[in-house]
């Protein structure tokens, strides 16, 4: 049987001591941290070699949120998720995930985390009910309960039909499904998706987020990596990641609002003209184009209105210019290497 799994599944069965599951020196280490928080680093980084995968990272996750973490391909997301599960040694920093210090007490975190890895970490030869039966005798979950979970999740994930479907022969979106259930067999507080929905066509990719709010709504913290701008804007805050650095925080709105009356748009012929024009400018900090749509990003600081600027600025043509409203995808230009 290939086995397309990770360490995860090597952890050994004695971890999962449900009934007691945080030892006592956890109860007592954990009163130093804020309730509301449910995951908080201060310093923290990993470096491979020369390499600084993550560099000095301040986080405040709030507990009972969904929380995104937001960088492009390379930018440390897998390795910060890795390091807050216990799954990877800090090269310094401190960690507290749910009152817990990480990694030194990451056995008794991991019977109240789940983790959905960033490929697709089941068997193909198993089953759907075979992989989730597998994953809850890993799990440690007694049989009884667990057969009841197999049969809420197979309902609840609408994947009741294909229970005998062997995994290799589902769909992107089926799989992600599946991936999600099995994270969730054991009830945990706080769920680790990686970049989850990379694989998964607008439609399914909508109702796993409703997924998600439904689990935030029973009272779980989501922390999930992303590409995509939209899937970033569904969270409650984001962390806006490029290599290895946090380059901003917030809630969407916030930071977008933070870029109000700084973003442009020209409506009109010759684009990629006015595009060459405008990036000319020292004022424009990018320009892109959307179908008939130039947006440019302005560097502010400027008392002069943007729209007045750019008018006055560019030659005179047949084009219109009007001040948008910031998308997430803006913020991410203005505080990444679109503004070098
Ligand atoms: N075990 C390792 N040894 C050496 N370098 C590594 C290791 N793991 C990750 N890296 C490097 O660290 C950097 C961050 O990688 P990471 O996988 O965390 O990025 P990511 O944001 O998850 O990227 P992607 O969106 O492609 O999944 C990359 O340059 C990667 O090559
Ligand atoms: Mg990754």
């Amino acid at each position: 049987m290939p086995v397309t799994g990770h360490g995860w599944f090597t952890w050994p069965n004695s971890i999962w001591n449900r009934a007691n599951p945080y030892p006592p020196e956890c109860r007592s280490r954990s009163t130093s941290v804020t309730i509301d928080s449910a995951i908080s680093t201060r310093g923290l980084s990993k470096h491979f070699g020369k390499l600084k995968a993550v560099n000095d990272i301040e986080l405040e996750i709030p507990s009972g949120q969904i929380y995104g973490f937001l960088g492009p391909n390379g930018s440390g997301k897998t390795t910060l998720i890795r390091m807050l599960c216990g799954l990877l040694t800090p090269t310094a920093g401190d960690v507290q995930v749910l009152g817990l210090n990480i990694p030194e007490q990451a056995e008794a975190l991991r019977s109240r985390i789940g983790y959905m890895t960033q490929k697709f970490a089941l068997y193909d030869d198993l089953t759907v009910r075979e992989n989730m039966r597998f994953m809850a005798s890993i799990y440690g979950l007694p049989r009884r309960e667990a057969n009841q979970r197999i049969e809420h999740l197979l309902d609840r994930y609408n994947m009741g039909a294909m229970r005998d479907r062997r995994a290799a022969a589902m769909s992107g979106g089926q799989r992600q499904r599946l991936a999600l259930a099995v994270a969730t067999l054991h009830s945990p507080d706080l769920l680790f998706l990686d970049e989850p929905t990379s694989a998964v066509d607008p439609e399914n990719r909508r109702d796993f987020w409703e997924s998600l709010f439904d689990l935030v709504d029973e009272g779980k913290t989501i922390l999930v990596s992303t590409h995509y701008m939209d899937e970033a804007e569904r969270c409650h805050r984001l962390a806006i990641l490029e290599t290895g650095e946090l380059r901003k925080s917030g809630k969407p709105d916030q930071l977008m609002r933070e870029l109000e009356g700084l973003v442009v748009e020209i409506e009109g012929s010759d684009l990629r003209q006015i595009k060459n024009q405008a990036l000319s400018l020292p004022q424009v900090r990018s320009a892109a184009q959307q179908g008939l749509r130039l947006r440019v990003l302005m560097r502010g600081g400027d008392s002069q209105d943007p729209a007045q600027l750019l008018r006055s600025a560019l030659p005179p043509g047949d084009y219109e210019i009007k001040t948008a409203r910031p998308s997430l995808e803006d913020v991410f230009v203005a505080c990444t290497a679109g503004d070098e």
